[in-house]
C-alpha cells in the first residue's frame, strides 16, 4: 500500500482538507479530482483566482501546488496511483421519490464508488469525507465489495470544519474523528489514516470509533449546533415582545459553563450547505427507525430556522407602513456567514425572494458573494428588473429607504454610516439582524434602527 492520497471532489470540503494535509504531509503527493473542468481550473489558475474563498487558503496553496499537491480532473488515474481514496463530493437532501425533502442524496457517492471500484488495480482505503447517513459505509462497502478483485476498506472521517474560519479549523482542530470496522484490517486502515494526521494534531484529539458511531456523530454535531441557533433565536422573538434583550439574555445564559457562551447569537438563521440538510437527514434517519417523535423534535429545528427568515420580513413591513411596493431595499451582505462567498441556503436569499414577492427594488451588495449571488437569483432577476447587484456598500444604499444588513462583513460596522444616512430616502431605517452595528450611534446620526431579539 502507497502513501500517496487522491480526494475525490474539488469543493469547499475537499480542497481546503486536502490543501492542508499536503501542507502537514509533505512526503505524501495528494491529489484533488473532480468531474468539473472549471473548478479544477480555478484551482489551477496562475493568478490564483480559487473557486472557493477561505480566508489563509491561498498562502496554503501557493505553498504546496504544484510540489505535493495537485487538481485533476483525472480520477481514473489518480485513483490508479493512491491507495487512499478521500471523498468528498456532494451529497444534497434528496428532491425526488422517497424522503424527498429530507433524505440525502446519495447518486453522486454511489457513483464515485462504482468508479473507484472499476478503476482500482490494488487494495484500497476509501475514506468518507462527505457527510452522509448512517450505515452508508457499510452499503458502500457492500458495493465496492461485491465480487471484486481487490479488497476495499471503508472509513468514515467526516469533517467539521466551518467554513470563513476553515484554514484555521483544519490546523488547529478540536478533534479528528476516523471511524472504522473493528477488525484487523479496519484497525490497521485506521492507523493508516491516524498517521496522516498525527503529522500535525496532538494524539489524543485524534477519536478513534465504530464507522456507525463516526457517521451519526456528525449528523448529531451538526443537529445540536443548528438546535442552539433555533433555540437562541426563539427567545429573540419573545424578546422582541416583551422588551427583553436577547443579547443580555444570551451573555448572562452563556456564563453558565453547562450552556457556554458559543453559537448563542440570535440572527438572520442558519444558511449553508449543510445544517439543514444534515437536520433533515437526521429526520428522515429517525422517521426510517420508526421514531417518529425524535423526528419531529428535530424538524422543529429547522421550521424554527423558517420563521425566524418569515418574521424579519413580516417586521419590516410592518416598520415600513406596511407596504415594500416601489421601495428600495438595500440588503448588505448575501453570504450564508462572514468570510466566505458561500450563498447556498443563505438566509439572504430567502428574504430577498420575500421582499422580491412584495415588488421592493432590492439592491444587493456583499464584498465575496455577488458572482454567487446573481447565479442564485438569475430564475427572478430573468423575469424583473427590481433586483441589481452593487459592489459598493454605499452606492447600494443611494436612495435606499432601507438598510438591511444580513451578514456580519467586518467592514460593515466601520462604514461612513452618516454619510449613508445623507445619501437615502427619509425616513431611513437600518435593520440590522446580527447586531453588529453600534445600534446607539445609528440612532443619534437620525436612523430608525431594528434589531433582531431587541
Ligand atoms: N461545506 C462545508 O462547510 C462542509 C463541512 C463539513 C462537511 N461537509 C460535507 O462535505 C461534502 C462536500 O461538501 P462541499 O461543500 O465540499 O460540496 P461542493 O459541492 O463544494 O463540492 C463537491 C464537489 O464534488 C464534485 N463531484 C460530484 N460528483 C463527483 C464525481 N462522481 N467525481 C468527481 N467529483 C465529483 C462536484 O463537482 C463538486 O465540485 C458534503 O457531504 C458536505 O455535507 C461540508
Amino acid at each position: 500500500m502507497n502513501r500517496d492520497i487522491v480526494c475525490i471532489g474539488a469543493g469547499y470540503i475537499g480542497g481546503p482538507t486536502m490543501a492542508v494535509i499536503a501542507k502537514m504531509n509533505p512526503d505524501r503527493k495528494v491529489i484533488v479530482v473532480d468531474i468539473n473542468q472549471g473548478r479544477i481550473d480555478a484551482w489551477n489558475s496562475d493568478d490564483y483566482e480559487l473557486p472557493i474563498y477561505e480566508p489563509g487558503l491561498v498562502d496554503v496553496v501557493k505553498e504546496v501546488r504544484g510540489k505535493n499537491l495537485f487538481f485533476s480532473t483525472d480520477v481514473e488515474g489518480a485513483v490508479k496511483a493512491c491507495d487512499i481514496i478521500f471523498v468528498g463530493v456532494n451529497t444534497p437532501t434528496k428532491m425526488f421519490g422517497r424522503g424527498a425533502g429530507r433524505a440525502s442524496d446519495l447518486q453522486y457517492w454511489e457513483s464515485t464508488a462504482r468508479g473507484i471500484k472499476g478503476y482500482a488495480n490494488g487494495d484500497k482505503i476509501v475514506v468518507e469525507k462527505s457527510t452522509l447517513p448512517v450505515r452508508t459505509a457499510a452499503a458502500m462497502e457492500a458495493i465496492l465489495n461485491d465480487h471484486a478483485e481487490h479488497r476495499f476498506t471503508v472509513l468514515s472521517n467526516p469533517e467539521f470544519l466551518a467554513e470563513g474560519t476553515a484554514i484555521n479549523d483544519l490546523v488547529s482542530p478540536d478533534r479528528v474523528l476516523i471511524g472504522g470496522p473493528q477488525d484487523e484490517v479496519g484497525i490497521a486502515a485506521i492507523q493508516e489514516i491516524v498517521d496522516i494526521y498525527a503529522t500535525w494534531v496532538p494524539r489524543e484529539k485524534i477519536l478513534t470509533t465504530n464507522v456507525w458511531s463516526a457517521e451519526l456523530t456528525k449528523l448529531a454535531a451538526n443537529a445540536f449546533l443548528a438546535q442552539r441557533v433555533s433555540s437562541i433565536n426563539a427567545i429573540a422573538g419573545l424578546c422582541e415582545a416583551t422588551g427583553a434583550d436577547v443579547e443580555e439574555v444570551a451573555r448572562v445564559m452563556g456564563a453558565d459553563h453547562r450552556i457556554g457562551s458559543l453559537f448563542l447569537k440570535a440572527g438572520p438563521g442558519f444558511g449553508g450547505s449543510c445544517f439543514k440538510k444534515d437536520v433533515l437527514n437526521l429526520v428522515y434517519l429517525c422517521e426510517s427507525f420508526g421514531l417518529h417523535t425524535a423526528a419531529e423534535y428535530w424538524d422543529g429545528v429547522v421550521k424554527m430556522n423558517e420563521h425566524q427568515q418569515e418574521r424579519i420580513v413580516s417586521r419590516l413591513i410592518k416598520e415600513m407602513f406596511n407596504t415594500l411596493a416601489n421601495k428600495k431595499i438595500a440588503v448588505f451582505g448575501f453570504a450564508f456567514k462572514a468570510d466566505t462567498g458561500d450563498t447556498r441556503e443563505t438566509p439572504s436569499g430567502v428574504v430577498t425572494r420575500h421582499l422580491d414577492e412584495e415588488h421592493a427594488h432590492v439592491v444587493i451588495t456583499d464584498p465575496k458573494a455577488l458572482p454567487n449571488a446573481r447565479k442564485d437569483l438569475a430564475d427572478i432577476t430573468g423575469k424583473s428588473s427590481r433586483i441589481e447587484f452593487e459592489e459598493d456598500p454605499y452606492k447600494a444604499a443611494e436612495g435606499a429607504d432601507a438598510v438591511l444588513l444580513m451578514t456580519d462583513w467586518k467592514i460593515y460596522p466601520s462604514l461612513d454610516w452618516q454619510r449613508i444616512h445623507n445619501s437615502m430616502r427619509k425616513p431611513a431605517l437600518v435593520f440590522d439582524t446580527r447586531n453588529c452595528l453600534n445600534r446607539e450611534a445609528l440612532i443619534k446620526i437620525g436612523f430608525k434602527v431594528l434589531n433582531v431579539g431587541k
